[in-house]
């Protein structure tokens, strides 16, 4: 089934009789999973009320280009931005030709302009109107812009008339944007992936953490958002931007996120641990500051427990896919995790080179499961991400 999973969409709502539809389109464009937020033209608030946009939307309805307050931060250019997809539905001839001639004369027609999203189109007018040849001279312009048209249906109309011009139905209407998005292969799957590394306190001032920098992590969450899915991203300690698409969750220890992990997993069918998780921590935190002395200090560390084993023994275990990073004998190490963790898939990260792995933009890892073993060529981390999660669904999905 086609999703809007993560997709914010702008709906362009102008004065046509049908825009008497466009909260229920609004309603078709959610169920779908999409965010929307809608643009009201002077016209289109003839039809339909800003009240009843705003309440369906639950977002503010914009339907001014001299808002004061809007534009102190640009507002046009921030909507223009914000959207993967504008959709005008009803479309009203003269927004269609103003459209077609580059205007900027409203905030609608402004953020077309602004915007490099994908646009659609639904023509909704009297049959006459639609046939007229300034209107399709206009739509042929359109399509010449790959603009895609959402061909009007035929019926009575409000008029009285009969003909080609009708709005299709809203759930069509949105059905046909979520085509749009089509490629996305995780579409309706929850994802979870733990990013970062995790951080043992041994006093208030100190603790033990190491290198990983959450870049192979993130580049995991924001290509399954790509991809379609619905990501929780229970994170540590990074200093790397969050992708605001997912559901982000930040702690602290490795305690902490296996509590996070266990207390979301229910809902997930692919688990990915990507974050560095200390094995240890240490048995007796002070909760002084441990004071200089001249003595050794020996700290007593404690095993830490195994996220992603716990993960892997639930009855209902979503598909896991675990890292290991390894700095000897990696192979046979990452075989032995795949076995004693009963993971599906472990990912193998030599981290005993500087130009990939921890830190680095870059990374080369070797994917496992237990019917094959393939070698992922050094690359970006996004791209990396993207060829593990391709082989990955080849063999799980
Ligand atoms: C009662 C009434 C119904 C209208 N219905 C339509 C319509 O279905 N489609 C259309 O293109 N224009 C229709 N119009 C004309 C538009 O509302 C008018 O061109 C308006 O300026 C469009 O503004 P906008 O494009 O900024 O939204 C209608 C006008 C009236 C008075």
């Amino acid at each position: 089934m086609s999703s809007l999973t993560n997709k914010r969409i702008i709906l362009g709502v102008s004065g046509s009789i049908s825009a008497y539809k466009s909260p229920d389109i609004v309603r078709r464009l959610q169920d779908l999973g999409a965010e929307v937020r809608v643009i009201l033209t002077a016209g289109g608030a003839k039809f339909i009320t800003e009240l009843s946009l705003q309440a369906i939307s639950k977002n503010k309805v914009h339907n001014n280009l001299w808002d004061k307050d809007a534009e102190l931060s640009m507002g046009h250019i921030e909507l223009a931005k914000w959207a993967d997809l504008i959709l005008i539905a009803p479309a009203s001839a003269n927004t269609i030709a103003n459209i077609a001639n580059g205007k900027a004369c409203d905030l609608l027609t402004s953020v077309i302009l602004a915007s490099t999203a994908k646009l659609m189109i639904a023509p909704a007018m009297n049959q006459q109107m639609y046939q007229a040849n300034a209107l399709q001279t206009n739509l042929d312009i359109l399509i010449s812009r790959q603009v895609s048209i959402i061909q009007p249906e035929s019926g009575v109309q409000a008029c009285g008339d009969t003909g080609l011009g009708r709005l299709p139905e809203s759930s069509d209407i949105a059905n046909q944007v979520a085509k749009q998005f089509e490629t996305t292969q995780l579409s309706g799957k929850n994802v979870l992936v733990t990013v970062g590394a995790t951080i043992e306190p041994i006093d208030p001032v100190r603790y033990i953490s190491n290198h990983s920098s959450g870049k192979m992590g993130m580049a995991l969450v924001d290509r399954c958002i790509e991809m379609g899915a619905k990501v929780t991203c229970i994170y540590a300690n990074i200093s790397i931007p969050l992708n605001d698409k997912a559901l982000n969750i930040q702690t602290l220890s490795a305690d902490q996120m296996h509590e996070s992990v266990m207390s979301h997993i229910n809902q997930q069918q692919i688990f990915i641990a990507v974050a560095a998780v200390s094995d240890y921590r240490v048995k007796n935190l002070s909760n002084q500051k441990i004071k200089k002395s001249s003595d050794n200090l020996i700290l007593e560390l404690i095993p830490n427990k195994d996220i992603l084993a716990d993960v892997c023994k639930l009855n209902k275990k979503p598909l896991c896919i675990g890292f290991a990073a390894e700095t000897q004998n990696i192979l046979e190490n990452a075989q032995i995790k795949l076995k004693n963790k009963a993971s599906d898939v472990i990912i193998l990260n030599d981290v005993s080179s500087d130009e990939i792995g921890f830190n680095s933009d870059k990374n080369q890892v070797i994917f496992i499961s237990q019917n094959q073993q393939q070698n992922i060529a050094k690359n970006s981390k996004i791209k990396i991400a993207d060829n593990i999660l391709k082989i990955f669904i080849k063999e799980f999905l």
